[in-house]
């Protein structure tokens, strides 16, 4: 069956059929995927910077994407990008159309259930995050620091163990100091290089799931 999905351009959600979505995803050389891009003008940034990579940004909100898919629905010279998409989902409930789809795989700044997915974590929404990638895809997760996730024992080892059981493998997990790019990681750093917490890696293939590899991560660092 042909889902469909609600792709956002302005004002207007659009029923777009999976089948096509997918086809358009996968001639692109490399597809991005911005879980979570609140009013996406990260991935609106970058699908103008790499015309021939497709930059979808995902929300379960519509609302603030209107902008940036208005943007990117104009022509080019007037700023648009036609290999900018915004879809309306939950991480918790992707479309099929998804799958298998990114090289790349972002979070940057969540909060609410896509945030606890992350750091309780989730293990239907991690899975379901390891599901949009393609095999060997990397993900990069990126937080603003509450007083608790600092101070969590343990959480390292347990996220870890987790992600890989959702079939995401963690290859570093630290603090870092860094200029966020989005418009939320600006809001929180008041532009500032900040503390964050970044976790990285990459998309098991079916091989490593097969293995049930053990994995490591790297040390906390500021
Ligand atoms: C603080 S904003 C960050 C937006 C953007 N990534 C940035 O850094 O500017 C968090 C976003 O996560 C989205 N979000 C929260 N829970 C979600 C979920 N379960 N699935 C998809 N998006 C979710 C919210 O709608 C919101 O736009």
């Amino acid at each position: 069956m042909d889902q469909k999905l609600d792709v956002v351009r302005g004002r207007r959600v659009l029923k777009i059929s999976g089948r096509e979505f997918r086809q358009a995803a996968l001639a692109a050389s490399r597809v991005v995927i911005d879980m979570g891009t609140g009013d996406g003008r990260w991935i609106y940034r970058l699908a103008r910077a790499y015309p021939d990579w497709c930059c979808i940004g995902i929300d379960a909100s519509a609302e603030a994407m209107r902008e940036s898919s208005w943007r990117a629905a104009r022509k080019p010279a007037r700023g648009g990008a036609s290999n900018a998409w915004f879809v309306r989902t939950a991480v918790e409930a992707p479309p099929s159309a998804l799958c298998g789809l990114a090289d790349a795989i972002h979070v940057q700044f969540p909060w609410g259930s896509l945030r606890r997915v992350l750091l309780q974590p989730d293990p239907g929404g991690l899975s379901h995050l390891a599901c949009i990638g393609k095999p060997g895809a990397a993900f990069y997760f990126t937080m603003n620091v509450l007083p608790e996730d600092q101070e969590a024992p343990g959480r390292d080892r347990r996220l870890v163990a987790a992600y890989a059981r959702a079939g995401l493998i963690v290859e570093r997990s630290n603090l870092r100091r860094a200029s966020p790019q989005t418009s939320w990681g600006k809001r929180l750093g008041s532009g500032r290089a900040a503390p964050v917490l970044v976790i990285e890696g990459r998309i098991a293939d079916r091989h490593e799931i097969r293995a049930g590899a053990q994995w490591t991560v790297g040390e906390s660092s500021v």
